[in-house]
């Protein structure tokens, strides 16, 4: 399975931080935020990586991570997203990179204590359809947030006011190739974007996504909040080590 970490986008709710460089370069304890995400990847075992960069200071991802070196990689992929047109256009970028195979995505502002390897082999063993990871979070409403009935997942609702659950949709999504024909289809949301919930909604439909409980903490780092809960988790537990 191949691995992709998603780091486009404008990251305006972390302006000014986020004027003359990208979010995804911004310091998260002692690394910069896209080390997390490329070792969360690395640590299930998956090691041919695509990054999606965009927005500002894209060519500084080069800079940063070179071909993959200093964690161990023989080579490290990147395309670039024009614009912010969301999460699911993002994703679009890399049906070449795929190759017909399944695909583990990572959101480049997600964080997490533990480990998804084996989230990755029950979705391995899966062998198509899609698989989303659950946290329970204090603030459901900033997330995308799932309506279960028992171990099925009946629908997603992306930033609801008034959340069905508690749990939020963490940014770690296992899913088939057929994921490009589904993008495909969509329309961009309220806020002007191609949503990653209207991507999972689909694979609800058809009977073909299943979930598992995250292990550990999560966040996101994405507002002055969370960046900040994020370093401090860091500095306390480290990432990625259970
Ligand atoms: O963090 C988990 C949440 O991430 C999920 O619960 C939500 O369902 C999902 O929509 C997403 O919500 P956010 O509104 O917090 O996503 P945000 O716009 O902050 O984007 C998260 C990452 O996705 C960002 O760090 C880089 C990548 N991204 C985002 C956009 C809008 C792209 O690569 N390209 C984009 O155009």
């Amino acid at each position: 399975m191949k691995g992709v970490v998603l780091a486009g986008g404008l990251g305006s709710r972390l302006s000014p931080l986020t004027r003359i460089t990208n979010k995804h370069l911004l310091p998260v304890f002692n690394k910069p935020m896209i080390y997390y995400p490329i070792e969360a990847l690395i640590n299930a075992g998956i090691d041919d990586i695509m990054i999606v960069t965009g927005g500002n200071s894209a060519g500084d991802f080069l800079k940063l991570l070179r071909n993959g070196k200093d964690f161990g990689l023989k080579h490290l992929n990147y395309t670039y997203q024009e614009g912010e047109g969301g999460i699911a256009d993002a994703l679009s970028l890399v049906q070449h990179f795929a190759d017909d195979g399944p695909v583990c995505v990572i959101l480049g502002d997600n964080i997490i204590e533990g480990n998804i390897r084996a989230a990755a082999d029950e979705y391995r063993a899966q062998g198509k359809g899609a698989k989303i990871l659950l946290k329970k979070v204090p603030d459901p409403q900033r997330f995308g947030v799932p309506e279960l009935d028992g171990s099925r997942v009946l629908n997603i609702e992306e930033k609801p006011s008034v959340p069905k659950s508690d749990l939020a949709v963490i940014g770690i999504y296992f899913y088939d190739a057929t994921v490009f024909d589904v993008i495909k289809t969509l329309v961009p949301s309220g806020r002007g974007e191609l949503e990653i919930t209207d991507v999972n909604n689909h694979y609800i439909r058809r009977g073909e996504m299943t979930w598992n409980e995250l292990d550990g903490w999560w966040t996101d780092a994405g507002t002055f909040d969370s960046l900040l809960l994020a370093s401090n988790l860091v500095a306390k537990t480290g990432a990625n080590n259970l």
